[in-house]
């Protein structure tokens, strides 16, 4: 196991670029099955989530090849449609892998993902579309078997929540439906455009993503494509937010400004200086941020929940009381007691934080308990004075490619190490080399330079 150490106190500054979407590349790779050809996914981070859905992608028979951030997929033998209880459990998200092999196979035995460190993560409505779709479904020791009387056919799907995952699944396996499927209260989030691109791209006929309502008309056939991953917004957002917590100034490069306009009020309101100009997001941040009023989660084009800790976490340190809502999971605050190690005053109550913003934070060790939540603390030990040791690394490890790499070309004091043999970590995973890049001239005079070409 390994542990993040962080000298904290450094202001962040400098440059950096953001890798591919984790949200987006997860459920393309899913619906690369349904292709039944090859198909290359570019810009795909290294991440152990993808690691996981490549996993998932030979067992089921395909060919897969990796090189750098191209994950090459060849589909045209399927030989199961089950995919074992140790597979899921790698992935919350595997659950996505359903409407692709059902389409592609005609029937799927998966396990149902249990609850977990965000609270219960059901999945009704992934099944309610898919037994629309024609689906049979049963439930048994906590696998589900998935068959088809005869074909999949379209249908009218109104979700009563626009959960991400079962558009993405409804859109895959509608793909090849006979007929059109409509969904209406449809999830909007960039990634389910990013995958609507990718299916037509094979052929798929799909239109309105994006929107709150989705028709997709069914095609016979499906055939391979290259496809490119869009830049992951939670990722960028991460980093703007863990700069802004240590009054660094940053610009992000090769993002979709529009993707994260939800949090640029947010950080202007903290008192963060933002400019945009085509794929670049600069920020520079006060010594001392201000209070948010209030934040609340929705589904997008709302504030992300997937940044909800995170920027909790950079208002333990502005001044004045702020408060979030979490409306999308129920138990989204697991980071909170950790971040309250390092000083931070922030009291829970249900879906509610209120966070009393401290003058400054302290180092201490804690343990990430998920993803978001573990970048908080790596916010809050960048801000803290001292050592912040963060173990639980493997929760970071799904969603953030590199973490420490990146954060180091900004100026900060962070080391992997690994926690038995207390060797350092030069490279965290086989691509880390790709993350960020180093550039001649000072941090402070890039980020000056491309504000001044963002006001241009
Ligand atoms: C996706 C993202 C995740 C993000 C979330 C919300 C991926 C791989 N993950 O997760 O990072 O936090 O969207 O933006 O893209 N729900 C049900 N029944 C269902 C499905 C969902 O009740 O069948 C509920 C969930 O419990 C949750 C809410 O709907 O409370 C949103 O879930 P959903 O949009 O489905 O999130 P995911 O697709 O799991």
């Amino acid at each position: 196991m390994d542990k993040i150490i962080i000298e904290g106190g450094r202001r962040l500054c400098g440059e950096i670029e953001v890798h591919g979407s984790k949200n987006s590349a997860l459920p393309i790779l899913a619906a690369t099955v349904l292709s039944g050809g090859k198909c290359k996914i570019h810009n795909c981070p290294a991440l152990s989530d993808v690691d996981a859905a490549i996993q998932i992608l030979r067992h089921l028979g395909c060919k897969v090849i990796r090189e750098g951030h191209t994950v090459e997929v060849d589909s045209s033998v399927i030989t199961v449609s089950e995919i074992p209880d140790d597979l899921m459990r790698e992935m919350r998200s595997s659950v996505v892998f359903l409407g692709a092999v059902l389409a592609r196979t005609g029937k799927a035995e998966i396990s149902s993902p249990g609850g977990c460190e965000i609270g219960l993560r059901p999945i009704d409505l992934h099944l309610s579309s898919m037994r629309k779709l024609g689906a049979e479904i049963t439930e048994e020791h906590g696998r589900l078997y998935c068959s088809l009387g005869n074909s999949l056919h379209g249908a009218d799907i109104t979700l009563s929540f626009p959960s991400v995952g079962a558009t993405e699944n409804i859109m895959i396996a509608a793909a090849v439906a006979d007929g059109t499927t409509v969904i209406t209260n449809a999830a909007r989030e960039p990634e389910i455009s990013d995958l609507a691109d990718f299916l037509n791209g094979c052929g798929a006929k799909i239109s309105g993503a994006g929107d709150s309502t989705v028709v997709i008309e069914g095609v016979k056939k499906l055939h391979g494509t290259c496809h490119t991953v869009i830049p992951d917004r939670i990722e960028a957002s991460s980093y703007l937010i863990a700069a802004s917590a240590t009054g660094g100034r940053v610009c992000i490069k090769d993002i979709i400004p529009a993707h994260i306009g939800a949090l640029i009020p947010v950080l202007s309101e903290a008192g963060c200086d933002i400019t945009t100009s085509g794929r670049w997001i600069c920020l520079s941040a006060p010594p001392r941020l201000k209070r948010v009023k209030m934040i609340r989660t929705m589904p997008y084009p709302g504030f992300p929940t997937d940044v909800q800790a995170i920027v909790g976490a950079m208002l333990s340190v502005a001044d004045g009381t702020s408060v979030i809502i979490e409306n999308i999971f129920e138990s989204r605050f697991k980071h909170v007691p950790e971040l309250m190690r390092l000083g931070a005053k922030i009291s829970v109550e249900g879906r509610m934080a209120v966070i009393e913003g401290t003058k400054y934070l302290t180092g201490a060790n804690v343990v990430a308990p998920d993803l978001r939540g573990g970048f908080a603390l790596i916010t809050a030990g960048l801000a803290a004075k001292g050592e912040t040791v963060i173990t639980g690394t493997q929760h970071l490890d799904r969603g953030y490619e590199a973490p420490e790499k990146v954060l180091r070309l900004l100026g900060a004091d962070v080391r992997r190490i690994n926690e038995n043999d207390g060797t350092e970590k030069q490279q965290t995973r086989q691509l880390a080399e790709n993350v960020g890049k180093p550039a001649g001239e000072s941090a402070e005079n890039r980020a000056d330079r491309h504000s001044q070409e963002a006001d241009n």
